[in-house]
């Protein structure tokens, strides 16, 4: 018979899946285990697993062959995306893996190991539809200052190069009084600001039309909750970025001003190969109409260059927009082809030296357009929120409302506080600067 006494959780890709992670902990707690960060010394090992570009697949099949070598009495399970695109396959592969748990399924953990313990045998839990039972569901939170909050799950846009809507099902917006009960249950506990969770956060309650409630209406209640100073939400599908949601940061001040928009391309040919149903008119439209609403709203994207048939013009279409737009957060992806994606049938025709050309290309223009905005911002103050001591346990760490990081010498009493900090230079992507006033 296996012993089960402690837990180690690799945890791949997203906040969502982050957030996962804390509710499988959240069940392994209940039945009385110990998470530890040794993983050779767990008694069980789980793997939340990612599958948004081969690299992060391969990530997980590297450490699984590790694993094999002294598996002995540990139980090993898979759960995330990789489950729910992968299937049984895994185990044919991996025949030593004990359990595979669906991202629908993360409540039936406790379950899964007792047929293990009893029975010995292969588990597999995978339900297509999501879990009505986790939304009633409130993960405990280790971090004491800021939490996520899943407000919708899955996604119903089929992106062509996306394997989300396989991985994660159709769009499902959790009930809207739940929501406010987990961030008033977050509030009590002394946590000050939440991330609102989804695949495309802004189709919140088009799935619910009885509801009438849409994104903006829950910014608005949730604005209302004591004890919360900050709320963010992340991430916004550019199609359901309306006016009404741009008014709805404009007006209420716990709502960051920091919108993450993945404009993906900047070019016609390629968004519509990409079917990401706007154009990039349409795109900087959005954006002007946001910095001339907000006029401090900084702009996140994530880029993916490399698509088949970019040519070096469709390149050229995405660099001019980004040097127009002046992102203020990018993440630059290479076009990874994932099986059964409507892309996944246009021949990957851009070679692998191409691709990292054309990123670094990119990365070396985002790194110009920072230094830029962070020499003006020398001598401004900011309002951070101090999030934890720095890895050097001399100085915090926290970020602008806009979601800028800063680092900066102080107490660790002052965690989970607003400081004022005045900006006195800045290293890569980090702003330094010391305390001005104390609040
Ligand atoms: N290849 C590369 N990047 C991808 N992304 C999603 N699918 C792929 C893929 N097949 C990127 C997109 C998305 C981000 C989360 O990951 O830019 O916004
Ligand atoms: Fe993937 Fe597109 Fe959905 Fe984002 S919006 S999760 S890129 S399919």
């Amino acid at each position: 018979m296996k012993t089960l006494k402690t837990f180690f959780i690799r945890t791949y890709g997203c906040q969502m899946n982050e957030l996962d992670s804390e509710i499988l902990t959240t069940q392994l707690q209940k039945r009385g285990l110990k998470k530890i960060d040794e993983e050779k010394k767990a008694d069980m090992i789980i793997l939340n697993t990612c599958s948004i570009r081969d690299l992060s697949e391969k990530k997980v099949l590297g450490k699984l062959f590790e694993y094999k070598k002294d598996k002995k009495d540990k139980i090993i399970g898979i759960c995330g995306c990789m489950v729910m695109n992968q299937k049984e396959d895994l185990l044919k592969k991996f025949k030593y893996v004990d359990f595979l748990i669906g991202t629908n399924n993360l409540l039936d953990i406790n379950k899964v190991l007792d047929d293990i313990l009893k029975k010995n045998t292969q588990e597999i839990k995978i339900d297509s539809n999501y879990e009505i039972g986790l939304e009633q569901f409130f993960a405990k939170r280790t971090n004491r200052v800021k939490a996520s909050i899943s407000i919708i799950r899955g996604c119903n846009n089929f992106c062509s190069y996306c394997i989300v809507p396989q991985t994660r099902g159709r769009e499902v917006s959790r009930d809207y009084n739940s929501i406010i009960k987990e961030a008033k249950y977050l509030a009590d506990l002394g946590i000050k600001e939440i991330t609102l969770l989804g695949q495309n956060v802004n189709s919140y309650g088009l799935d619910k039309p009885k509801w009438k409630i849409l994104f903006p209406d829950l910014l608005y209640m949730l604005d209302k909750i004591k004890g919360i100073k900050r709320i963010r939400f992340m991430t916004s599908h550019p199609k359901d970025i309306t006016k009404d949601l741009m008014l709805a940061i404009k007006d209420l001040k716990k709502v960051c001003e920091f919108v993450h928009f993945p404009m993906q391309s900047g070019s016609n040919k390629i968004l519509k190969a990409m079917r990401r149903t706007y154009t990039k008119e349409h795109y900087l439209q959005k954006v002007n109409l946001l910095k001339s609403l907000i006029p401090n709203v900084t702009i996140g994207t994530d880029i993916i260059v490399g698509f088949p048939n970019e040519s070096d013009k469709d390149f050229d279409e995405t660099y001019k927009l980004f040097e127009e737009i002046e992102f203020d957060i990018a993440f630059i992806f290479a076009y990874s082809p994932r099986q059964n994606t409507l892309a996944s049938k246009y021949k990957d025709n851009i070679s692998n030296n191409l691709k990292q050309q054309r990123l670094q290309k990119l990365l070396k223009l985002y790194h110009k357009i920072l230094k830029s905005k962070y020499l003006k911002l020398i001598n401004t103050k900011k309002e951070v929120l101090v999030e934890r001591l720095n890895k050097d346990k001399k100085s915090l760490k926290g970020r602008t409302k806009t979601f800028e990081k800063v680092i900066f010498p102080g107490n660790q009493k002052l965690i989970g506080s607003i400081q004022t900090i005045k900006i006195e230079g800045f290293n890569h992507q980090t702003l330094k600067g010391s305390i001005v006033t104390k609040n």
